[in-house]
């Protein structure tokens, strides 16, 4: 990485920001102007080991080469059509990305939220077409600390009243339910419900990982009940957790699965719904659509993405780091760390409150090299690039020990 001359400083910067951009971020000081990999570096020159990796959309991490390769092949042919046409990328996009999935028909789109409420209206229209819901009857079950995007519908069944207040009057027709409890799940499900929707893994939340079981229960669950499950693996798929889909821990196949994040590479906005044909095959002309969903630049990063995971290798480090990244955590418990939860390279941290809010070590962290993002109260979440080496892993390890090991 060669080093840029900064027009402005890192402090400037920062500053310049605060009164011509929304405040709806509380962003670590640190101002990022190059990456490579696991590394990121500021405006000054400084380097940094991401542990953040975009809350997931850099698995691949920064810059991948097959990545921006195939995105600069693409640059120069072509980059947008519209789906008022065909382009010749999305056929095989869409082909590759159902086979990985093990399901059957894709709905292409940009961001995560978009997924979601993609797949909120794919399992409305399910449900009055092919269940015979009645008329606006629909309701679908979500889970009691879940995270699924900032539309006014998604924050409209959230339980975190930050994400919430001020944003009303929300869009009806969803019961919350709380995490990992079949037995609360079972009482709200009913004839009216079009699915389920969950996060296989609470990212968000702080990293909650379901007991054993549980994703296989909704599985039956939903089956016998005659509604859908869709597992919103936004931030927990395409190889985070040791696996393509975390839902695969329990060897279970949803009937819709919500992707984005990863699927961009890094580099564009890439998101999609992937479901059973049965399920998709509600949507008609005119129902659904996104000027920028499926687009060939879109397309192609995609597919190169699919092409990288297909090989197996980052889904293999996930799971062979991820002891390591777990060898290590229970290693600090009782020294600075009260307890965590981890799958494969994604890790929740609580941090001993004495020592500081989640965000106060996050910035004791950075000062170190360390670039890690909190979450609620003292609990930290790592999630780095799946290609971070062993030995940058255990370096990041000593680096949190140092900085939970002192007060200052
Ligand atoms: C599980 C989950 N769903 C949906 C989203 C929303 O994605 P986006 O920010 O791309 O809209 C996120 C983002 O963090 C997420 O973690």
């Amino acid at each position: 990485m060669t080093s840029v001359v900064p027009a402005r400083s890192s402090a400037e910067l920062i500053d310049a920001e605060e009164p011509v951009l929304a405040h709806n971020y509380h962003p670590l000081p640190v101002v990022v102007a190059r990456a490579e990999g696991a590394w990121v570096e500021d405006v000054e020159g400084r380097r940094y080991l991401d542990m953040l990796a975009g809350y997931s959309a850099l698995n691949f991490g920064h810059r991948h080469p097959a990545l921006i390769e195939a995105a600069h092949r693409q640059l120069d042919r072509l980059t947008l059509t519209s789906r008022a046409f065909h382009n010749d990328r999305l056929a095989e996009f869409a082909e590759r990305l159902a086979a990985l999935t093990g399901l059957d028909m894709v709905l292409p789109m940009n961001t995560g939220a978009e997924a979601v409420e993609s797949g909120i209206k794919v399992a409305r229209k399910w449900a009055y077409d092919v269940k015979g819901v009645p008329a606006d009857r629909a309701t679908i079950v979500v889970a009691a600390d879940n995270f699924h995007g900032r539309t006014t519908t998604i924050v409209g069944f959230s339980t975190d009243e930050v994400a919430r207040a001020g944003f009303g009057p929300f869009t009806p027709g969803f019961r919350v339910v709380p995490y990992n409890d079949l037995e609360a799940l079972e009482a709200a499900v009913d004839e009216t419900t079009a699915a389920v929707l969950i996060e296989p893994i609470q990212g968000e939340a702080g990293v909650v990982v379901p007991d054993d079981g549980y994703l296989a229960g909704v599985r039956e669950l939903t089956r016998r009940k005659g509604c859908l499950f869709v597992a919103d693996e936004i931030q927990s798929g395409l190889g985070r957790t040791g696996r393509t889909l975390a839902v695969e821990h329990e060897s279970v196949v949803p009937d819709v699965v919500l992707l984005g994040k990863a699927l961009g590479g890094g580099i564009v906005p890439v998101s999609a719904v992937v479901a059973r044909r049965e399920v998709l095959r509600v949507l008609h002309p005119g129902e659904h659509g996104s000027t920028f969903g499926g687009n060939p630049l879109a397309a192609a990063v995609g597919t190169a993405v699919v092409e990288l995971l297909e090989t197996g290798e980052f889904q293999r480090r996930a799971a062979e780091l991820g002891v390591v990244l777990r060898e290590g955590l229970a290693a600090l418990v009782g020294r600075g760390v009260v307890g965590f939860r981890s799958r494969g390279l994604w890790a929740g941290v609580d941090v001993d409150p004495a020592l500081g809010t989640g965000r106060e070590v996050s910035e004791r962290l950075m000062r170190e090299g360390l670039l890690v993002k909190d979450t609620h109260g003292s609990t930290i979440r790592l999630a780095p690039p799946l290609t971070i080496t062993a030995d940058e892993l255990r370096g990041a390890l000593r680096t949190v020990e140092k900085v939970l090991g002192r007060r200052d």
